[in-house]
C-alpha cells in the first residue's frame, strides 16, 4: 500500500487533517487503533471556537453543525455564590462560540470520509511508524491478523496523549513540559435539559463545578474530584447532591435530574512537547500537547494544528516548497502555548487546591474581584474563550 500522508488517529486532529488534505487534492490514509463505535462513543469536548466551525466549513463539515449547533455569546462565571456573566460577543466586536459536541464533529467528519470514498483502516493493531528521518517512511499494522506495510512521504502523529508517535521519536530530540493537577473532572450527561441556557464554570468551597450542555435537552455536567477518585463511589444521587451544593442558589434550583448517560473521571494535566516536528513526522492534536478542560481549548486546538499542518503539506505538493512543513511546528507552537497559558489561569482561578495557602486563597478571591470589576479583564478572558487567531 502506498499514499502521500498517513494518518495515525481518527480523532478530531487526524479526520479534520484528511477532509484539509483532501480538499488540496493530497492523499492520506487513517489508521485507526479502535473501532468507529468506540471512537463515536467517547464523551470528550462541546465548546467550538469561530475558527473551529470555519475549518468545518472549509472541510465541507457544516451543515448539520449550522442546524444543531447551538450559538452561545456568554458564559457565566460563579466565584462564593455570585455569578458574573462574561458577554462574549459585546467584549469581542460579534463573536461567538458554538456549542456542539466532539462526538458530532467526529462522525461528520467520518461520515464525508467515507462519502468521499476515502480510506479509514479501524481495529488497525500494532501500529508502528518507521524512518520518518529519511525520505520514504512507512507505517506498518496488523489487520484481521494480517501484517501490512502503509509507504508515504509523510506521517501525521494525530494518536492523542498516550499513542505511539510521540514514544517513537528519540529522547534526546524532543522536549517534555508538564503539569499535572491534583484532581480530575467528573462528567455526567443526563438526557434533562440544561439549568441554564449559558454555560456556568462555579468556584465553590467543595470545589470546582461546571454546567454544560449538548442540546436543549441534553446537559454536560462537572465536578471537580481527588485525582485518585473512583468513579464507582459516585451514584447519580451524590453526583447531583454534590452538583448542586456547588451552584449558586438559581442554578442549584434550576438543575433537573435524571439517569446518566455516561460517567466518567477525567484527569486534568497540562502538557506541551517540542518541537512538533521530526524529519518526515508531524505531531499534531492531543499526541502534542494537553490542556486542562477548563478553557474548553482541547479539541480546538487539535483543529488549529490540523489547519496549520494541512496548509504546510499542501504547499509541499502545490508548490514543491517545504517553506511551511519547516514552519510548522514554531507557527503551531505559537498558539498552542497561548492557549495553554489560559487553560492553565482559568484552571488555577476557578478550583480548590488542597495546598492552597491562606493568601493563596486570598489572592485567588482577589483575582475573581478583579476580573468582576474590569472590563479590561473581562476582555482578556472573552478574546481567549472565543479563540485566537489562526
Ligand atoms: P484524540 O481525540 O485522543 O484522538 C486520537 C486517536 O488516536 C484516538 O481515536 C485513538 O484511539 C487513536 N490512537 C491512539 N493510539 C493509536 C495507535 N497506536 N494507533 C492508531 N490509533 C491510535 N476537551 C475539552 O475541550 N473539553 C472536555 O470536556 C474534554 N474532555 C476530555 C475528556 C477525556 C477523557 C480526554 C482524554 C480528553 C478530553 N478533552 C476535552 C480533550 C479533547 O477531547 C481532546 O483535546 C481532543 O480529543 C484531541 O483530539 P485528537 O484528535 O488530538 O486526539
Ligand atoms: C463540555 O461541554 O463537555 C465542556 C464545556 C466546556 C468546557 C469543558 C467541557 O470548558
Amino acid at each position: 500500500m502506498r499514499t502521500q500522508v498517513a494518518i495515525i488517529g481518527s480523532g478530531p486532529a487526524g479526520l479534520l487533517l484528511g477532509a484539509l488534505l483532501a480538499k488540496a487534492g493530497v492523499e492520506t490514509v487513517i489508521l485507526e487503533r479502535k473501532s468507529r463505535d468506540y471512537v463515536l462513543g467517547r464523551i470528550r469536548a462541546g465548546v467550538l471556537e469561530q475558527g473551529t466551525v470555519d475549518l468545518l466549513a472549509r472541510a465541507g463539515v457544516e451543515a448539520r453543525l449550522h442546524r444543531e449547533g447551538l450559538v452561545h455569546e456568554g458564559f457565566f462565571m460563579g466565584f462564593a455564590n455570585r455569578r458574573l456573566r462574561i458577554d462574549l460577543t459585546e467584549l469581542t466586536g460579534g463573536r461567538h462560540v458554538t456549542v456542539y459536541g466532539q462526538t458530532e464533529v467526529t462522525r461528520d467528519l467520518m461520515d464525508a470520509r467515507d462519502a468521499a470514498g476515502l480510506t479509514t483502516i479501524y481495529e488497525a493493531e500494532d501500529v508502528a511508524i518507521h524512518d520518518f528521518d529519511r525520505d520514504s517512511p512507512c507505517v506498518t499494522f496488523v489487520e484481521d491478523g494480517v501484517s501490512h506495510r502503509l509507504d508515504c512521504d509523510f506521517i501525521a502523529g494525530c494518536d492523542g496523549f498516550h499513542g505511539i508517535c510521540r514514544a517513537s521519536v528519540p529522547s534526546g530530540a524532543i522536549q517534555l513540559f508538564e503539569k499535572v493537577y491534583p484532581f480530575g473532572w467528573l462528567g455526567v450527561l443526563a438526557d434533562v435539559p440544561p439549568c441554564s441556557h449559558e454555560l456556568i464554570y462555579a468556584n465553590h468551597a467543595r470545589g470546582f463545578a461546571l454546567c454544560s450542555m449538548r442540546s436543549p435537552t441534553r446537559s454536560r455536567y462537572y465536578v471537580q474530584v481527588p485525582a485518585d477518585e473512583d468513579v464507582g463511589a459516585w451514584s447519580d444521587q451524590r453526583f447531583w447532591d454534590e452538583l448542586r451544593l456547588r451552584l449558586d442558589p438559581e442554578a442549584a434550583d434550576r438543575v433537573v435530574t435524571g439517569p446518566s448517560i455516561e460517567k466518567s473521571i477525567a484527569p486534568l494535566r497540562s502538557f506541551v512537547a517540542e518541537p512538533l516536528r521530526f524529519g518526515r513526522l508531524f505531531l499534531a492534536g492531543d499526541a502534542a500537547h494537553i490542556v486542562p478542560p477548563t478553557g474548553a481549548k482541547g479539541l480546538n486546538l487539535a483543529a488549529g494544528d490540523a489547519h496549520y499542518l494541512a496548509e504546510a503539506l499542501a504547499e509541499f505538493y502545490r508548490d514543491r516548497s517545504d517553506a511551511g512543513i519547516r514552519a510548522y511546528s514554531e507557527r503551531a507552537l505559537a498558539r498552542i502555548w497561548k492557549s495553554e497559558r489560559f487553560s492553565w489561569s482559568l484552571t488555577m482561578l476557578l478550583h480548590r487546591f488542597d495546598t492552597m495557602s491562606p493568601f493563596e486563597q486570598r489572592m485567588q478571591e482577589a483575582d475573581f474581584r478583579y476580573v468582576e470589576s474590569s472590563r479590561a479583564a473581562q476582555t482578556a478572558i472573552a478574546e481567549n474563550y472565543v479563540g485566537l487567531p489562526l
